[in-house]
């Protein structure tokens, strides 16, 4: 009889940043964060991701927390895991395209400061776009994932990501990752994906995917089955919705075959039992609707991450049509063609969503273009997989002539210039970094900080000094 090959499955534990992202608008604080690392640090987790996504923004924006300062508490405490974030290659943490210095500074100031996987992605899949957050990661001596945002539509085919695996480890990546953002990966379909993916390249390869459609559990057995190496999990109470699916639940399916992750299921429920209470605050409070916490089928239908559905409904009512919600999302697909067929993720997800809107509301499609719009069909944001619509493109940016190079090739160098601009608020080398993504959240962020110092109240003080924020 042959003897079965072990190969335990690896876990990254999304608690810190993915769940909380996609459950709680990203609210936890680093203090509710620091009491429980001691015990998730002996789980053995492959790595937790803690930071990057939204998590920046919103430490500075609502939090009035220091980012970095979060990172280096939880190097501090972490003392024998992996920490991981993700990077929107060269948007780094924004939502536009950086000079390569501010780039690759933020690599090295992330790894400087504790990260040690950084995951790289591109809403286009440009691998361009890629490029020099992976050298600067190789150079800082970080491992560098890069990760295919996983979208379905005519040109996503098995031979497409199969090109783009080999492509990846040309470029020097350490692993792949497959970012299924909208739970779009079904579970036959994930067997084809990743036995298809693992002929062509012998670099590592992790899913990451989302509750949203109800069928990611079982996406991420058919996945380990058919030999994927790392999956990203939630524990319990942030789990499950638009979050990712159960740290226990899979730690429980995998016992006792040769995928064992070995993990401690007492120690689990005891991480559980500290996330719980704030699962039940935050129900409380209304910070957790339960509507994201159940099956959104329709995500599977309009082939939209869960995020974007929410963020549509509000645009809607502002604008007082929310009657227009099925135009809208029918809509989106049609721009989302004109487009190139993009993956929906941040910031396409938001370009192709608030366009559908214009178009609808405006009762003319593409009556009203936004500046975004205008950049992708510029080519500002990368090549896309399919040619953009031509008619639209012509009506949008007129006889303007699109880039095909790299986007950034044309940005020059902008980190001096930002010293320039902030210098007056620096306290720290990552000041700059802060302020180069979220330049008006985080001058906000620094006045704050002064006002704390010197035990201003911002809020009183404000009274005399009109330049606090309200
Ligand atoms: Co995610």
């Amino acid at each position: 009889m042959a003897e079965i090959v072990k190969k335990p499955i690896k876990i990254t534990e999304t608690v810190l940043r993915d769940a909380h992202q996609s459950l709680i608008a990203t609210r936890m604080t680093t203090e509710q964060m620091l009491p429980i690392i001691d015990k998730m640090d002996k789980v053995g987790y492959h790595s937790v991701e803690c930071w990057g996504g939204a998590t920046f923004d919103a430490s500075l924006r609502f939090l009035k927390e220091d980012p970095w300062e979060r990172l280096r508490k939880l190097r501090d405490g972490f003392k024998n895991t992996k920490l991981q974030m993700l990077f929107r290659g060269q948007n780094i943490l924004g939502y536009h395209q950086y000079a390569d210095d501010v780039v690759e500074y933020f690599v090295q100031k992330s790894i400087a400061n504790g990260i040690d996987i950084i995951r790289i992605f591109d809403c286009m899949n440009d691998l361009r776009n890629l490029q020099t957050a992976v050298n600067a990661s190789k150079k800082e001596k970080g491992h560098s994932q890069v990760a295919l945002s996983y979208t379905l539509g005519d040109a996503y085919t098995l031979e497409y990501w199969t090109e783009m695996a080999k492509k990846i480890e040309d470029m020097g990546a350490d692993s792949i990752c497959i970012k299924d953002m909208a739970g779009l990966l079904v579970p036959y379909k994930a067997t084809e994906l990743i036995s298809a993916m693992k002929e062509v390249t012998s670099l590592p390869i992790q899913l990451h995917t989302h509750y949203t459609s109800g069928v990611a559990s079982m996406t991420y057995l058919k996945a380990v089955e058919a030999g994927v190496d790392v999956i990203d999990t939630a524990m319990s109470p942030f789990s499950m919705g638009t979050s990712q699916p159960a740290t226990e639940v899979m730690v429980e399916t995998f016992r006792g075959t040769p995928y064992d992750t070995g993990y401690d299921q007492n120690l689990l429920a005891e991480i559980a039992d500290y996330f719980r209470p704030m699962q039940e605050d935050a129900l409380k409070t209304g910070l957790l609707n339960p509507k994201v916490m159940g099956v959104n089928i329709k995500t599977l239908l309009y082939q939209v991450p869960g995020g974007m559905l929410s963020n549509l409904v509000s645009q809607l009512k502002e604008q007082g049509a929310e009657d227009k919600y099925y135009d809208v999302l029918d809509e989106v697909p049609r721009v989302r063609k004109d487009l190139g067929e993009p993956p929906l993720v941040t910031p396409s997800s938001q370009i192709v969503g608030t366009q559908s809107v214009f178009n609808v509301l405006m009762g003319e499609r593409y009556k009203m273009a936004t500046a975004e719009t205008k950049a992708v069909l510029r080519g500002e944001y990368g090549a896309t997989v399919k040619p953009f619509n031509q008619e639209v493109q012509k009506k949008v940016i007129g006889d303007e002539q699109p880039i095909t190079c790299r986007p950034a090739d044309l940005i020059p160098p902008e980190l001096d210039k930002l010293e320039a601009e902030m210098s007056q608020w620096k306290e720290q080398d990552e000041d700059v970094l802060s302020y180069a993504l979220f330049p008006q959240v985080a001058v906000e962020f620094f006045k704050d900080r002064e006002a704390k110092k010197s035990k201003i109240d911002p809020k009183a003080a404000d009274t005399d000094n009109k330049a606090y924020p309200v």
